[in-house]
């Protein structure tokens, strides 16, 4: 009989993700008297749940490479739900801003278009890795342009996860190093492990050339 964890995939995975989300949210918003500052907590803890998400899709194939057990095997096997949990996360922090931006006009005039690119790019990205998450969509694309697609729109949400926290470490407090050294870390076990698939495949590949191919001398 499937024990109740093993059950707790796909869809139903997405679901309650996407639902610890929206009660994270809703608790946040009842526990705040201000209004505005309310939604302000909703914004920052949202892109912290959308951070521990994305770090899970982001690892999961080298961590598996790097630890493999049934733990990281489960991790790359449902990363296509926990990625579209990261989507729905940050499709919160988007609705957070903008109801923020309502509760508090000087909210946008505030911020230069400048302030906004690199979450606009980041949005947009993500826009694009969820459309192509789903079969209908990606069927247009290419093994190759999928692929090329997933893991340039990655390193892009990580490089905005990496300036969100950096800037603020000097201005708003140091214990945002802890999540940049924790991004930092993820780009070690991820360059690690894609090394480590890399130099597994060769190996295999080395092995399945046939003897003929080699010298008789080194055939003994
Ligand atoms: C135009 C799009 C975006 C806008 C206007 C925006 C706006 C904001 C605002 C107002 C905050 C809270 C600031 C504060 O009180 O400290 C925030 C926090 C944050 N956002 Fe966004 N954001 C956008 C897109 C993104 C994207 C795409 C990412 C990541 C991929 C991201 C990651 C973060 C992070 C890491 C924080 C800090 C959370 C913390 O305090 O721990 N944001 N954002």
């Amino acid at each position: 009989m499937p024990s109740k964890t093993a059950s707790l995939t796909g869809w139903k995975l997405f679901a309650l993700l996407a639902a610890l989300v929206l009660a994270m949210s809703a608790l946040i918003l009842a526990l705040n008297a201000d209004p505005a500052e309310a939604m302000r907590s909703v914004i920052r803890a949202t892109a912290r749940s959308s951070f521990v998400l994305f770090l899970a899709a982001f690892v999961a194939s080298s961590l598996a490479t790097l630890v493999p057990n049934g733990f990281t095997r489960g991790l790359v096997r449902e990363r296509r739900y926990i990625g579209l949990s990261f989507a729905f996360s940050h499709l919160v922090h988007l609705g957070a801003i903008f109801s923020y931006g309502a509760l508090n006009p000087q909210f946008w005039p505030s911020r230069g278009g400048l302030t906004n690119l690199p979450g606009t790019i980041g949005y947009v990205v993500i826009a694009l890795l969820t459309v192509t998450s789903f079969h209908a969509v990606s069927k247009r694309l290419s093994a190759t342009a999928w692929k090329r697609l997933h893991t340039a729109g990655m390193w892009t949400i990580a490089l905005i996860f990496g300036l969100s926290f950096y800037k603020r470490i000097p201005t708003m407090s140091t214990l945002y190093a802890i999540p940049f050294a924790i991004l930092c870390a993820a780009v070690a076990v991820r360059w690690v492990g894609k090394w480590a698939q890399a130099s597994k495949r060769t190996q295999a590949q080395r092995r399945n050339v046939p003897q003929h191919t080699f010298p008789p001398a080194l055939e003994s």
